[in-house]
C-alpha cells in the first residue's frame, strides 16, 4: 500500500506524542498492516508551519518544537494563507486536528474539520469542539464525500469508547452514563487532599501536559460538560450543547474540604452524568460530589478516568482508564488513523 499522507493541525502535547508514536510504531504498522504514514504538513498558530509533500523529518520536527523553535525551516514548499490551500500543497489524505478546545464555540477546530472534509480529506480529531458544535453537519458531509470523520481521543483519551459502540456493541441503545471524565480536576482534587493549595495543584497538572491550554476550561467544569454533550450527541442521539449541561466546577473545593471528605471515606469527585428521563428528555450534569467508597467512581485517583454505561443490552458496563496522558490520547488518534486507512468507504 502506498504511504498515507498526514497533515497535523496543532503540534502541542498531543500531536507531538502522535509524531513520536508514528516513529516508534513504524515497523509494527508495516509488518502487521502493511501501512506507512508520511507526515507532509504540520501547522501551528504561533510557531509556523511546514509543508513538504515528499515527507517531513519527523524526529527533527518534534525536537525543534519541544525546544520552542519555529517549524518553517523544515518545509520544502512555501505555505499559503488558507488551510485548504495547505492541505492541497501537502497532498493531504488525512488531517489530524489537535488544537486547543474552545468550549463555547468549538472554534477554530470546527472550521478546520469542515474545511478538510470539503477538500476531500479524511479527519481524525482529539478536539471535542467539532463534535458538540457540528456533529450532524460534519458526519453528513463526511458520508456525502465518502470520507471518515473519527474522534476516538475526544473522550477518555485513547481508551476505546466510540469504537466500542461502533464495532462491539451493535444495536445497543445507551440509556445513560455516569463517570469521572476530566483527568485534570481529578488530579487537582487528589493534590488538594494531599495538602497542596489550588494554584500549585493546577501548575502540577499543567506540568503533566494533561490540562487544557486554558486550565479554567477544566476547573470550571467546561471540559467535562463538553464531554457529556459529546457522548449524548454521538451515542444517545440527543444533541445538546455544553451550555445545556447543568454545570458546577471544582473552584469551590478547598484543601480542607477535600481532606475532610477523603478522611470520612467519601472523596470528592467531579461527576459527569446523563440519563434519559421517563418522558424521553435528557438530564445531563457535571458537578462535585462526595462519593462513598463502595461506588467504583470513588476508586479512580490521579489522572485516571472512569465511565459506567447503562444500555438496553448490557445492563452495566464500566471502563476505567489508568493514568492517561498525551501518549494515551495519541494512541486513540493512531487507532483512528489505522481504521481510516483499513476501512474503505463505498
Ligand atoms: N492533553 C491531553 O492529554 C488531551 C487529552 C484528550 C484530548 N485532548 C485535546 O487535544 C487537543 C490538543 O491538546 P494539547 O494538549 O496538544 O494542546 P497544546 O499542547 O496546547 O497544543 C495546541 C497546539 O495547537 C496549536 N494551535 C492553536 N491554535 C491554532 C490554530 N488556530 N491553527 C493551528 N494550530 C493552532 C498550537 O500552536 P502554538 O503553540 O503555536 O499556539 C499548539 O501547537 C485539545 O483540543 C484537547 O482538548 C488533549
Amino acid at each position: 500500500m502506498p504511504p498515507t499522507n498526514l497533515v497535523l493541525v496543532g503540534f502541542g502535547n498531543v500531536n507531538r506524542a502522535l509524531a513520536r508514536m508514528l516513529l516508534a510504531k513504524e515497523a509494527d504498522l508495516r509488518e502487521q498492516f502493511g501501512l506507512e504514514f508520511r507526515l507532509t504538513g504540520v501547522i501551528t498558530r504561533a510557531h509556523g508551519l511546514a509543508i513538504a509533500s515528499e515527507g517531513l523529518p519527523v524526529a527533527d520536527l518534534v525536537h525543534s518544537a519541544e525546544a520552542g523553535g519555529r517549524l518553517d525551516e523544515f518545509g520544502r514548499t512555501k505555505p499559503l494563507a488558507q488551510l485548504d490551500q495547505n492541505l492541497r500543497l501537502a497532498q493531504a489524505q488525512v488531517m489530524v486536528e489537535a488544537t486547543p478546545l474552545n468550549p463555547r464555540t468549538g472554534e477554530p477546530a470546527l472550521t478546520h474539520v469542515l474545511t478538510a472534509l470539503e477538500a476531500g480529506v479524511h479527519v481524525v480529531t482529539a478536539n471535542k469542539g467539532p463534535l458538540v458544535y457540528g456533529y450532524k453537519t460534519l458526519r453528513d458531509l463526511a458520508a456525502q464525500n465518502h470520507l471518515h470523520f473519527l474522534f476516538e481521543s475526544t473522550v477518555l483519551d485513547g481508551a476505546p469508547l466510540f469504537s466500542l459502540f461502533r464495532d462491539a456493541l451493535p444495536v445497543a441503545r445507551l440509556l445513560g452514563f455516569r463517570g469521572v471524565l476530566n483527568s485534570t480536576t481529578n488530579f487537582i482534587l487528589g493534590e488538594l487532599e494531599a495538602g497542596k493549595d489550588f494554584a500549585d495543584a493546577v501548575r502540577a497538572a499543567q506540568a503533566l501536559g494533561i490540562a487544557e491550554t486554558d486550565p479554567s476550561v477544566d476547573v470550571d467544569g467546561w471540559d467535562a460538560a463538553v464531554k457529556v454533550a459529546a457522548l449524548a450527541t454521538v451515542l444517545m442521539d440527543s444533541p445538546i450543547l455544553p451550555s445545556q449541561v447543568r454545570r458546577e466546577g471544582i473552584g469551590g473545593v478547598t484543601p480542607a474540604m477535600a481532606r475532610e471528605a477523603r478522611g470520612a471515606g467519601r472523596p470528592i469527585k467531579l461527576v459527569c452524568q446523563a440519563r434519559r428521563a421517563s418522558g424521553g428528555s435528557l438530564e445531563a450534569s457535571v458537578g462535585p460530589e462526595s462519593i462513598p467508597w463502595g461506588d467504583p467512581l470513588a476508586s479512580v485517583s490521579g489522572t485516571s478516568s472512569i465511565i459506567h454505561f447503562e444500555t438496553d443490552m448490557l445492563e452495566g458496563l464500566t471502563l476505567i482508564e489508568h493514568n492517561p496522558g498525551p501518549k494515551t490520547t495519541a494512541y486513540g488518534l493512531l487507532a483512528d488513523l489505522i481504521h481510516v486507512t483499513r476501512t474503505p468507504l463505498a
